[in-house]
């Protein structure tokens, strides 16, 4: 029976590693973050990542055992994310993954980090659980710096795609808006950060898509237009509090404008943001609002469990193990998820 496992979380910039067990409980999560060596380059250099994975990764081990106060003993199984994601990044957490597997003589099983992140609720610990009630089937928009999907989550391992973005995702665009204003990298937090002294309505940014009949977005439109708009100011430094507030402010009207259709279309009440951006005070503010007006149960996990954490992976990863899924040796990583790990129902 498995009912602990050992996770990695590598598909990106994030060296994460969990022990997690049944129902969700995460026993310990530790995470080394990369910013500062990606920050001088404003954006993640795939081959910096892998470097840095391989530095930090063993030592992680080491501390997580140490933080949950177990040993390999109490290890059931072992879960690694091998899909999407910056390949060489995802071989180091797949290769000691599967390297511990054969020397610890353990089951191991690769999976989609975009499940995970779907999962993410399902996750408890001493400061946070989901309410009592929440289970399946609900939406979920995942929106992070890779990706702006939205789903419907039916059952574990039912997953719809009921719109996705059609160009940059929903973190990128605040990166890059960010990166314009020179704000460092990843921007998203400082953009969040600058906004909350500015005037959301000094500026006009459009939201894409908003006028089509499907459940998709497009955050190039609103990039451009905060291109030619800093470009036209001349005094952008007085000016940054209110563009970033204007910026952020359509951002986030865009991205509730397809949910809250999404969510009369499907008639589903319970409603999860997840993802990197889903730590926005703006949207998290704005979100909040709208389930009071439209009676819906918004569940947006704590941060720690919303960006790029080895836990999701684990929980993912557990349940599947639990209903008799492993992977072989042989299990390499993917830039993109399998065909059958989603069914898309998103229309253009
Ligand atoms: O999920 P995540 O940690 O990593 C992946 O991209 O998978 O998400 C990171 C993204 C970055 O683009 C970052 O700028 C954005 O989430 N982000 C935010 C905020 N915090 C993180 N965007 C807007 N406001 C925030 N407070
Ligand atoms: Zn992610």
């Amino acid at each position: 029976m498995i009912r602990r496992v050992l996770s990695f979380e590598t598909s990106c910039d994030d060296t994460s590693v969990a022990i997690v067990r049944d129902g969700g409980f995460v026993d310990a999560v530790v995470s080394a973050n990369q910013d500062l060596a990606h920050a001088p380059f404003g954006g993640v250099v795939p081959e910096v990542a892998c470097r840095n994975h391989t530095l930090t990764i063993l030592p992680l081990v080491e501390e997580c055992f140490k933080k949950a106060g177990l040993t390999l003993e109490d290890i059931d199984g072992i879960v690694v994310t091998n899909r999407p994601g910056l390949v060489g990044s995802l071989l180091v957490g797949l290769v000691t993954a599967k390297s511990l597997a054969l020397a610890w003589g353990k089951p191991f099983l690769g999976v989609n980090h975009l499940e995970a992140h779907l999962l993410a609720p399902f996750l408890r610990d001493d400061q946070y659980q989901p309410p009592k009630d929440f289970t399946f089937p609900f939406l979920a928009l995942a929106i992070s710096g890779g990706h702006t999907h939205l789903y419907k989550v039916e059952a574990l391992g039912k997953y719809k795609i009921l719109g996705r973005t059609l160009d940059d995702a929903a973190g990128e665009a605040f990166d890059k808006f960010g990166k314009m204003l020179g704000l460092g990298f990843p921007g998203g937090v400082a953009v969040d950060r600058m906004a909350r002294g500015g005037n959301p309505k000094a500026f006009q940014f459009p939201i894409g898509l908003k006028h089509q009949d499907n459940l998709n977005y497009s955050f190039s439109g609103l990039k451009t237009s905060a291109m030619r708009m800093i470009e036209s100011i001349p005094d952008v430094e007085e000016k940054k509090a209110d563009l970033c507030a204007s910026f952020q402010e359509a951002a986030v009207d865009a991205l509730l404008w397809k949910l809250q259709i999404a969510a009369a279309q499907t008639r589903l009440r319970k409603i999860v943001l997840t993802g990197g951006v889903s730590a926005n005070s703006r949207l998290r503010e704005k979100a909040e609002a709208l389930a009071r007006e439209k009676n819906w149960q918004l569940v947006i996990p704590p941060v720690r469990y919303c960006t790029d954490n080895a836990a999701m992976v684990g929980y993912a990863g557990l349940v599947r193990m639990q209903r008799g899924e492993f992977s072989t040796q042989d299990l390499g990583p993917s830039p993109s998820y399998f065909p059958g790990d989603f069914i898309d129902e998103s229309r253009t």
